[in-house]
């Protein structure tokens, strides 16, 4: 159960650059971080007394920032004497699937170790990875597919900067899209096997078969609005937005299908995304998949969601030493 979940957003910043500029960022978690953790405390009518865990996140990230949060949980757990535990930021997403603000009813407590449903196909969709996975029922995590090019994110970013719309793009293009037709612009969409990262093989799953690319795409709305001056965005908004949601849906679907799961995990920034979560919730029922989606404000990035993977870490594996360091390029695959 979330006691308080407090977000230093840096949306307005990164406005002015049209995007995260790592030196920006850092300085600006190195302001938020204190504050922040005060402030959570204070909303969760919780002291420095009643914590069990320190978890924060490792990787995958800009160095810079995550060095910020790696101190300062360090500085906390060694002052506190409290376990220290380094989270994967893309389990942290998936965990954010069982998040809730009501305690069930075990009284009040921590969850048990593990409240992932297993087995079950995820997808992990932020502004720097969408990743489709499957969680098989003795633990860890089997990538089956992930972008070639950009993340679906950083496609509805980009195409929100096309069309002149706000920073950060995704919700803005979602509320613009909600004003079009989807149907209006016919935009390719890739229906045919992708190649894999590496030719790499889930499950008798060919993994290929479950990447995205998403920069075609791109380019084709770059394209149509340099043909069509006149273009009604929120039209081209809606028919972007049909082709990725349709993608991901298409894909997810067929993962759950071909590996025999009945669960379905949609996490990360993007299953904010009004679109994706109706089409996803319609093709979950018809097909008869259980769909977990984190509620809105766990979508995007959050500390709820690195406590309660932590937890479930800590359970599984202890807590981590002093020499914890961060991992920018990790991925789910090196630490379920
Ligand atoms: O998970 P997240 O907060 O940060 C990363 O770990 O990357 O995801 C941020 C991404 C951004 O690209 C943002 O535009 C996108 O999620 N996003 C959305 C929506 N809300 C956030 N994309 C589409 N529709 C939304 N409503
Ligand atoms: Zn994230």
């Amino acid at each position: 159960m979330v006691l308080s979940s407090v977000v230093a957003s840096q949306a307005a910043i990164h406005a002015r650059y049209g995007g995260v500029v790592p030196e920006v960022a850092a300085r600006h978690h190195l302001e938020a971080i204190l504050p922040v953790v005060d402030t959570a405390l204070r909303e969760a009518a919780t002291g420095w007394n009643d914590l069990h865990l320190v978890a924060v996140t490792r990787g995958p990230g800009l160095p810079a920032a995550l060095l910020v949060g790696l101190a300062g949980a360090k500085v906390i757990a060694f002052a506190r004497g409290l376990p220290l535990v380094g989270v994967n930021h893309l389990m942290g997403h998936i965990y954010a699937a069982v998040l809730s603000d009501r305690e069930p009813d075990r009284g009040i407590g921590w969850p048990a170790a593990d409240e992932l449903p297993r087995p079950s196909v995820a997808l992990v969709v932020s502004g720097s990875h969408t990743d489709l996975c499957l969680l098989p029922d003795e633990g860890g995590v089997q990538v089956l597919g992930t972008t070639l090019d950009d993340a679906a994110g950083e496609a509805f970013d980009k195409v929100a900067r096309l069309l002149h719309l706000g920073y950060p793009g995704g919700p803005e293009l979602d509320r613009m899209a909600q004003r079009g037709n989807p149907l209006a612009v016919p935009f390719p969409r890739t229906t045919r096997s992708l190649p894999g990262p590496r030719g790499e093989r889930g499950v008798g799953l060919v993994a290929g078969e479950f990447a995205f690319s998403f920069s075609g795409l791109k380019t084709s709305v770059a394209v149509y609005l340099e043909q069509h001056h006149q273009a009604d965005t929120a039209d081209v908004a809606a028919s972007f937005q049909q082709v990725v949601v349709d993608t991901l849906v298409t894909r997810t679907l067929a993962a759950a299908e071909r590996s025999g799961v009945r669960h379905v995990i949609v996490t990360g920034g993007v299953s904010a995304n009004s679109s994706l979560r109706s089409a996803m919730d319609r093709a979950c029922r018809e097909q008869g998949y259980c769909l977990h989606v984190p509620p809105l404000r766990y979508c995007t990035d959050n500390a709820a969601m690195i406590a309660a993977a932590g937890w479930a870490h800590y359970q599984r594996s202890g807590a981590d030493g002093w020499d914890l360091d961060v991992a920018p390029g990790l991925t789910l695959e090196m630490d379920g």
